[in-house]
């Protein structure tokens, strides 16, 4: 295979430097702007390689050493060998460049951070000649005793898990909260010990505890379901859900793409009315449970896909909060919310392509404000956005 001396003169929206040999660009893993390496290329294309470093000719001031002995092969952090600071840097600038190429705007606020280590309070784990993720690029998984991403109670209950035989199972979800534990097996088990966990799911039954674990944060009670989306990084989402909470100033609240309600729970206090969809009847589930925990009686939720019951209903509303995965909103969701007219949306986003893009179109309509982006998944180079926009 050929090996090719380069230097690093940027980096990609996936961590990656940057070379160019004859203007083709090469894409190379754990690497720094002014590095110079000698690669390996793995992949030629017509019009892009990519390689992975064989030797650190010249290597940036800004490289640090990983803590982590799975860094080279897991497929788990992009960033790791860059300092929190600087990977903050990263994501700030990324969302700059990815706002201003794909929406032509320039209103992006400082990054705000969250804490670099042991934030994730849920991990899927792969079950294959051992427990771990997956290695980079390839379904063969790399064994972890301990990850330093995840809560050290994860880190715990892995060591557990290492105990016994799950040669049937393919695939574990363990979930920490600040009080409770849940591990779901996928695949056959047969568990004799005790894992000390409050909740066990085989399958989709219940083995051992309620089916759900409990979580408190800032005063507000929330149960998790096995399926229900709930945010990893409970320091991220604080940070997150403040920023939306400043923008709610009364009126009727439509929380799109609401999980188990948490941001309509969480703003309810500020709003009229609050109604949350959601896809999931799982967590909508959930979701009715949490507004009873809270004594919340502002805030109603409705089971289905958001383009489908907002072209079915005639709702009214002056805040609409969106929260959609990683695609964005579709263009039904996007034409019923502009035929809805709210005053202000606020657009939480886990992707800045699918947030510039939506934002094209949103701004025929909306000013948009401002953009705030929110680290949520340190030594990643993913990046949320909490965006607000206000009807012309
Ligand atoms: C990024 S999560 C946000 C959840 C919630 N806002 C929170 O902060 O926990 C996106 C949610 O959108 C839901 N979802 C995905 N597609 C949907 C659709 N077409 N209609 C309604 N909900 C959808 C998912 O089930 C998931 O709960």
């Amino acid at each position: 295979m050929k090996k090719l001396v380069v230097r690093i003169e940027k980096l990609d929206h996936f961590g990656r430097g940057i070379a160019k040999v004859n203007n083709i660009p090469i894409f190379v893993e754990n690497s720094l702007i002014g590095e110079e390496v000698e690669i390996l290329i793995t992949k030629e294309k017509k019009n892009y390689m990519e390689g992975v470093v064989i030797d650190y000719i010249k290597k940036s001031p800004l490289r640090v050493k990983s803590n982590c002995p799975y860094y080279d092969k897991c497929g788990g952090c992009d960033l790791l060998h860059l300092s929190y600071i600087e990977q903050l840097k990263y994501k700030e600038n990324k969302v700059k460049e990815i706002i201003k190429k794909f929406s032509g705007l320039e209103c992006i606020n400082n990054i705000v951070s969250s804490k670099q280590f042991n934030y994730r309070n849920k991990i899927t784990l792969q079950v294959k000649n051992g427990i771990g993720y997956f290695q980079k690029k390839s379904n063969d998984i790399i064994n972890i005793d301990n990850c330093l991403l995840v809560d050290n109670k994860i880190n715990e209950i892995i060591n557990k898990l290492k105990k016994i035989d799950v040669s049937d199972v393919k695939k574990i979800v363990v979930r920490v909260t600040n009080l409770e534990s849940m591990v779901v097996f996928y695949g056959k088990i047969n568990l004799k010990i005790d894992l000390d966990v409050d909740t066990i799911i085989i399958n989709d039954k219940v083995f051992k505890g309620n089916g759900y674990i409990r979580e408190e944060i800032n005063d507000f009670k929330f149960i998790i379901s096995p399926t229900s989306f709930f945010q990893v990084n409970n320091i991220g989402m604080i940070n997150i859900y403040n920023k939306v909470l400043e923008y709610v100033d009364g009126g009727n609240v439509l929380d799109l793409y609401c999980g188990t309600g948490t941001i309509g729970i969480y703003v309810s206090k500020k709003a009229n009315k609050v109604l949350g969809i959601e896809l999931n009847k799982e967590a909508i589930k959930d979701a009715l449970i949490n507004k009873k925990l809270n004594n919340i009686n502002n805030i109603d939720f409705i089971s289905g896909d958001v383009g489908t019951i907002l072209s079915e209903n005639n709702f009214k509303a002056d805040i609409i909060i969106v929260d959609p995965p990683r695609a964005g909103l579709d263009n039904k969701s996007i034409d019923n919310i502009i035929k809805i007219k709210p005053k202000k949306i606020v657009y939480v986003s886990c992707d800045p392509v699918t947030l510039a893009r939506d934002l094209n179109i949103l701004k025929e309509k909306y000013d948009v404000i401002e953009i705030t982006p929110f680290d949520m998944f340190g030594n990643t180079y993913h990046v949320e956005c909490v965006c607000l926009l206000k009807l012309r």
